[in-house]
């Protein structure tokens, strides 16, 4: 079995290096010892620098610029995260989407990534569900613009995570289920499948993420069809996060 890949997305937290730090140790103190999981932090870009000096944990970055250089005040490319120390990369996450991000600026931005050694981790998924299905063509289309121009070997160095923005975060208005990330993750398969053939579809590891916990964790990583999780809120806390990266080296 392949190692599942267990993605920790801090978005804006937490409020030091310090903090940031401490919980990386504390977490890296125990999954030294598992052997099935490959872990990797998203920090805040501020802190990527200082944690990977720590050698302890592979590191993403949250967002990248598509430009390499020039006057893009605030933005980061994908060589400076690389030289920071990330190896992955999220793109096109709900919250970003939800301040103007497109697909087609998500397209750039894995074109971005990929040139600069980073691993894009492409995040779909619809605002709601509706009886007729239509939420496939959301994320058919989310697909279809997001990897616009890829080549079929550029796959296997894809990850894509499947996110109902309906069951991220606090305000999320249920969990989804791991039968619905199972049904999700075929039709994504299938998605690539028609578009770079069933090899390269096979390549691409994907993800189910929105509300992963503890209590659920097993459950998407035993019968959700997914590679692994990307965990939000839970992975801030060290005790709760290793219990989810516990679960995913000791499925049977
Ligand atoms: P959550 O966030 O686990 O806090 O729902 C997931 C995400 O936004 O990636």
């Amino acid at each position: 079995m392949a190692k599942k890949l267990i993605i920790g997305n801090w978005k804006m937290n937490p409020q030091s290096v310090a903090e940031a730090r401490k919980i990386v140790t504390a977490i890296a103190a125990k999954v030294e010892q598992f052997k099935k999981v490959s872990v990797v932090i998203a920090p805040p870009a501020l802190y990527l620098e200082s944690l990977s000096k720590l050698k302890k944990i592979t590191l993403a970055a949250q967002n990248l610029f598509w430009e390499e250089s020039g006057a893009y005040t605030g933005e980061h490319s994908g060589a400076m995260l690389a030289k920071s120390g990330a190896k992955y990369v999220i793109v096109g996450h709900s919250e970003r989407r939800a301040m103007g991000e497109t697909s087609n600026m998500a397209n750039k931005k894995i074109k971005a990534a990929l040139k600069a050694g980073l691993k894009p981790i492409l995040c779909i998924g619809e605002s709601s569900r509706d009886e007729k299905g239509e939420y496939h063509t959301v994320i058919k289309t989310e697909l279809t613009a997001s990897l616009a121009g890829l080549k079929k070997a550029n796959l296997k160095n894809c990850i894509i995570a499947y996110e109902p923005i309906w069951a991220i975060g606090k305000n999320a208005t249920r969990e989804a289920t791991p039968a619905e990330s199972l049904e999700m993750s075929i039709f994504i398969k299938k998605v690539l499948s028609d578009i770079f053939g069933a090899d390269a579809a096979k390549s691409v590891q994907l993800l189910y993420g929105g509300s992963v916990n503890t209590k659920n964790a097993e459950a998407f990583l035993a019968d959700g069809g997914v590679d692994g999780v990307l965990v939000g809120r839970e992975s801030l806390n060290p005790l709760k996060f290793i219990q989810i990266i516990y679960s995913a080296e000791h499925l049977s």
